[in-house]
């Protein structure tokens, strides 16, 4: 039995011609992979990183994760897209989905995320959990230049000074950045702080298996050798074309109902832990596929939950969407809905069930409604949520969307996309460099 099954029976009939169609392009794709032969080929370290990936790496990874979480009680890790999407997704998946209501407890540091957003409140709020706290921060940013996770350092960087004092500090900071250029890793290098390195040849939204995500994953407890594990068998799995290759056939079906008018993918989970897990799917294949005027629009539901508000659209809306479950085999724990004698709720005919058999039905029932009216699905079935597991997952993924991505014609591993905002917000703001930009952007909003 795998650890990971994929089920395209329900979403081929809607395209059998166009999958039929995508046998050589896959070939293609995936010879492209393995033998860096394909668009934005200096950007694909990622397919054969986790069975390279060196056992000293991960022992060292470990006892800094260890150092950190002897000393702190909080560890803030400071990154945005790629480098945060994907711990946050594996953090939240293994962790207990109050562990954050907990208090800290000694050597198990709550792990928190800034840098991902400008919130004022947000940063002022962290500012204020953190205060008189021991805290450390893992910096991530692999130019070392972002805006976001800059202005989240500097805060936060002042306060854990002022706290822990400037020499105490250091010990509480980890870099991971480029090996040699960028700001973060000028300052890193100048104040002595532990660093990690971002292979040149792994983007962003590929980085979770480097120290981008070992490091807070280790921090939080998980165990990043089973994660490695994992993924590097889904590496042995998927390495060559064939209809045993699920990531080939997944990155086929897809192409196939996007060619026949399917334009939006929801990925779909019955899990509420899988939430930030779709949240890095969507920038994983975002920010591949969405260039040259092609790419499907990558959405996510939260089910049963979003089935009270977005159901209706996926049931009768527009028919250019397809859907792609994750659905967990089996949960880690176990609670039975009671009997209650005045049955006022009328939900005595599920006394005794386990939770789960509810939410599987609920699944099963979906499927059924969708596809009858005319929404494909896909059904990814994982065994069970652990670091083994989500390893697999996510290197299926990867392996994926670069394979889709030269279906498709474009290079999935550039971004050209997103320095647009950068351009207007700098602009904006008066950066020093941007005063023609600057003036043509006033001009623009004047009228
Ligand atoms: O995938 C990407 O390349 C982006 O999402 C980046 O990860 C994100 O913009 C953060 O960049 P950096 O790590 O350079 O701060």
């Amino acid at each position: 039995m795998k650890s990971i099954e994929l089920n395209i029976n329900d979403a081929l009939y809607f395209a059998e011609k166009q999958y039929v169609a995508t046998e050589g392009e896959a070939v293609e794709a995936i010879t492209k992979l393995e033998k860096g032969t394909g668009l934005g080929s200096d950007y694909i370290g990622w397919v054969n990183l986790a069975s390279e990936t060196p056992a000293s790496l991960v022992e060292q990874i470990n006892a800094t994760a260890a150092r950190l979480r002897e000393a702190c009680e909080y560890v803030v890790c400071i990154g945005i897209g790629g480098s945060y999407l994907g711990a946050k997704a594996v953090n939240t998946a293994l962790s207990d989905s109050f562990a954050d209501y907990y208090a800290p407890a000694p050597k198990s540091p709550k792990v928190l995320y800034a840098g991902q957003n400008i919130g004022e409140d947000y940063m002022a709020e962290l500012q204020n959990l953190l205060k008189d706290k021991k805290f450390g921060i893992i910096v991530i940013s692999k130019s070392g230049t972002t805006t976001e996770p800059a202005i989240a350092f500097r805060i936060l960087r002042d306060q854990l000074e002022a706290q822990a004092g400037k020499e105490a500090a250091k010990d509480l900071i980890v870099a991971i950045t480029d090996a040699n250029k960028g700001a973060l890793r000028t300052m890193a290098d100048q104040e002595g702080w532990q660093t990690y390195v971002i292979p040149d040849n792994v983007g962003g939204r590929f980085s979770v298996l480097t120290p981008v995500g070992l490091l807070p994953i280790a921090v939080a407890g998980h165990d990043i050798a089973r994660l490695l594990a994992g993924a590097a068998d889904m590496e042995k799995e998927t390495a060559h074309p064939g209809p045993d290759n699920i990531s080939e056939v997944y990155a086929r079906m897809r192409n196939a109902l996007y060619r026949s008018g399917k334009k939006i993918e929801l990925l779909v989970n019955y899990n509420p832990k899988l939430h930030f897990f779709s949240e890095w799917w969507k920038q994983l294949y975002g920010e591949s596929e969405g260039k040259d005027g092609k790419g499907i629009f990558p959405a996510s539901v939260d089910n049963t939950t979003d089935l009270h508000s977005m159901g209706q659209w996926i049931q009768e809306g527009e028919r250019t969407i397809f859907e792609t479950v994750i659905s967990v085999k089996k949960p880690a724990l176990s609670v039975r809905v009671p009997e209650n004698a005045a049955n006022l709720d009328g939900i005595n005919y599920l006394a005794g069930k386990n939770v789960d058999e509810v939410n599987k039905m609920a699944e099963l029932g979906t499927k059924i409604a969708h596809v009858e009216g005319g929404v494909p699905n896909m059904r990814i079935e994982i065994s069970k949520l652990d670091e083994y597991v989500l390893g697999q997952l996510i290197y299926f993924f990867e392996k994926a969307c670069g394979i889709s991505g030269y279906l498709l014609g474009v290079n999935p591993f550039n971004q050209p996309g997103v320095e647009a905002y950068k351009k207007n917000m700098f602009a904006l703001l008066e950066k020093p460099g941007y005063e023609t930009e600057t003036a043509a952007i006033k001009t623009k909003i004047q009228g």
